[in-house]
């Protein structure tokens, strides 16, 4: 039996809805789901939420929709991949391409093996590589894989995939990009071999062509073959444009591939350029996709690379720059968004802000959620809506960000009647602030989102009250959740003097005083940051921008510590570009004298003075302590309050909207 999503309508977004038929691909749209670690693997065997994962976005309209990488080699041990060179996992494979597949959604099982490679502190014991040199990042160095070892490689991957398509999978992808196997294998910078998979190009891409060879003759002629290659990995001695362009040509020559997309860095210090953040343009990789469409024979291309907009997509086959488009963040944050898209209800879509939260809880072995989704491979997450109770509660939330908000339109959704306060004149609290700073504009399609819902179900909204105990009281709420957020503890050894005077501002005043100026102001800006966070970066960037010298200060041993690595990459990238510096192991000191312009720091450890001079502002990012005024007045006059997000303990954006969903169910 067909899903409702079986086939979409094609009249607004008439290129992106449309069929591929051409060879063996037959798809009933172009839109992709790109390959994405769940870490919702257990031992090497898949798990009902994996699948559900997948079934969700089969469900929400997908056309094709590519697994996280699998074990195809017994070489291959990694926990969290399931399994499949061997027949321990085949009725979870049978169940997991049945999920897919009968929702007319072609699924295909990724190859893939990280190598040296490791994002994790320390190095990796059981790495094989290609020749002996060090991971760029981990220094990780290898066990060299032996020429019987690679051949025996091949021949698994073959009857792996082999067995995918016994078990009812479509085709298979090969990862050769992103800095994994594959690419080590091809680019000169990690091979130095000798024999047959060394030397020059074709040596270089052997292991590559020979496993596609493999595959081609172990499975039926209908099977399909994705290739996602290596674009630019911006490494000396890597894959290049051109380099990308020659490999391209020579894969896909003799006809074996059914698509092909391209990928941007390696692992090394390039890896965030992978999932591009929204210091990039949008669509980031098309240029380059572009440009390499040209040496690919004729492949059917998959666009890639931060999209996000159904209009962008649409837009990219309109143009015929690609036949298809991959989507992986932005299906992750809502998989019913072709669904949503193909019947108009754009603004219902939970937009990816591309914070790469997603990719830091993967890294960090937790199961891939979502700062904009909180109901990420639940069984009815497609389209969800809550179930409406049969009699509402007048419920009183105080606070418009985005816990308060979350809480606010579930709340009203399952029927209660709900007022929220918000002392700002705006909703989104404090990441309202943050999408006002570089790179985080995006984040407005958090707040939208829930404030778009909240209106649809009739919360009425207070702004610009800074809520009593008697607003809250005059409004008869029978339940009460207190969303207040939290403020930045005043550093330790700032004096209170300086609290008084008003001349060291916490980062959000300094932030948004900031957002005043745009012509450059002279002097030097200076930022206490025990914060880490990528808020904090964003007004060191406004403050280059707007004065001679920027100088961070902080009391570890260096800056961006609480980010995913790949945040943390970008953002030393471009401190080091902005000539921000850097003053670690240091506190902020009493021997400042501010009117003469002059901060003092002391390193922790020694306790040496240094001194920054014709300073013009400075600013502290400290951690934050919740807002409890109002939570211990409601509770001394007996009113049922519960405290979520910051106000109950100061955390991520990610914590804010899981809390303030929970919150909204419960009450
Ligand atoms: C959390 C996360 C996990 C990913 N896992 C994989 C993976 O296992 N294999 C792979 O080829 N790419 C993986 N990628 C990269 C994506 O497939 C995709 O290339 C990248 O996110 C850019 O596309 P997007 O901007 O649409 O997200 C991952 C990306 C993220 C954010």
């Amino acid at each position: 039996m067909k899903s409702p999503a079986a086939t979409l309508p094609a009249a607004l977004y008439p290129n992106l809805f449309s069929p591929w038929r051409r060879g063996r691909l037959n798809l009933r749209n172009r839109v992709v789901h790109a390959a994405m670690t769940t870490r919702r693997v257990f031992d090497q065997t898949p798990t009902q939420q994996m699948i559900q994962y997948y079934e969700n976005r089969a469900a929400g309209g997908a056309a094709m929709v590519v697994t996280e990488p699998l074990n195809t080699a017994r070489i291959q041990t990694r926990g969290h991949y399931v399994r499949a060179w061997n027949d321990d996992n085949l009725d979870w494979l049978r169940r997991w391409a049945d999920a897919v597949e009968s929702k007319d959604c072609r699924l295909l099982g990724q190859i893939q093996d990280s190598g040296r490679g490791r994002h994790e502190r320390g190095r990796n014991p059981n790495a094989i590589g290609v020749s002996a040199l060090p991971d760029d990042l981990s220094w990780t160095v290898p066990r060299t894989l032996s020429r019987d070892e690679i051949w025996r490689m091949i021949d698994d991957i073959a009857q792996s995939a082999a067995r995918l398509e016994r078990c009812g999978f479509s085709g298979v992808e090969f990862s050769a990009g992103h800095g994994h196997l594959f690419h080590q294998f091809m680019a000169r910078r990690s091979n130095l071999r000798e024999d047959e998979f060394g030397g020059d190009l074709a040596g270089r891409m052997r292991f590559l062509t020979a496993s596609i060879a493999a595959v081609r003759a172990a499975c039926s002629g209908g099977f399909l073959i994705g290739l996602k290659m290596p674009g630019d990995d911006g490494m000396p001695d890597g894959v290049d444009p051109e380099q990308a362009a020659a490999m391209a040509s020579l894969v896909t020559a003799d006809g074996s591939i059914d698509y092909v997309t391209f990928c941007q860095g390696a692992h090394s210090r390039t890896l965030d350029w992978h999932i591009p953040d929204m210091h990039w343009p949008r669509a980031a990789w098309m240029p380059l996709i572009r440009q390499l469409r040209a040496h690919v024979h004729g492949v059917p291309v998959m666009a890639l690379g931060l999209i996000t907009d159904p209009a962008e997509a649409d837009g990219i086959i309109g143009r015929s720059e690609t036949e298809l488009v991959a989507l992986g963040r932005a299906l992750v944050t809502d998989p019913a968004w072709p669904l949503k898209a193909a019947h108009g209800r754009e603004s219902e879509i939970r937009y990816c802000v591309s914070c790469n939260t997603c990719w830091g809880q993967i890294v960090e072995g937790q199961p891939l959620s979502c700062d904009n989704n909180p109901r990420v491979a639940l069984p009815d997450e497609v389209e969800w809506q809550p179930s409406r109770l049969k009699r509402g509660r007048r419920v009183t939330v105080v606070g418009a960000g985005v816990a308060g908000l979350e809480a606010a339109w579930i709340a009203a959704a399952r029927g209660h009647r709900v007022t929220v306060f918000s002392a700002g004149a705006e909703v989104g609290g404090s990441t309202r602030l943050h999408s006002r700073l570089p790179g985080g504009e995006s984040l407005s399609s958090v707040y939208d989102f829930q404030y778009t819902q909240a209106r649809r179900h009739g919360v009425t909204f207070e702004l610009g009250i800074c809520a009593s105990v008697d607003d809250v009281l005059a409004s008869r709420a029978q339940r009460v959740i207190l969303a207040a957020g939290a403020t930045m503890i005043w550093p330790r050894t700032a004096p209170d003097a300086w609290r008084e005077d008003g001349v060291l501002l916490d980062a959000r005043s300094a932030a948004a005083a900031l957002s005043e100026f745009h012509e450059p102001q002279g002097g030097t800006a200076v930022l206490f940051d025990m914060d880490h966070t990528e808020g904090t970066y964003a007004l060191a960037e406004i403050m280059r921008r707007l004065f001679d010298r920027t100088v961070i200060v902080t009391p570890r041993e260096r800056v961006a510590m609480d980010v995913p690595l790949v945040t943390s990459l970008s953002i030393y990238r471009r401190l080091t570009r902005l000539d921000i510096e850097i003053v670690a192991l240091s506190e902020l000191a009493a021997e400042s004298d501010f009117e003469a312009g002059r901060i003092a720091y002391r390193n922790v450890h020694t306790g040496t003075l240094g001194f920054i001079d014709e300073v013009a502002i400075a600013a502290y990012a400290t951690p934050r302590a919740p807002r409890t005024t109002l939570l211990d007045a409601l509770r001394d006059a007996g009113v049922p309050v519960q405290a979520i997000g910051d106000c109950k303990t100061p955390r991520s954006l990610l914590a804010a909207t899981s809390e303030g969903y929970a919150a909204g169910m419960r009450v």
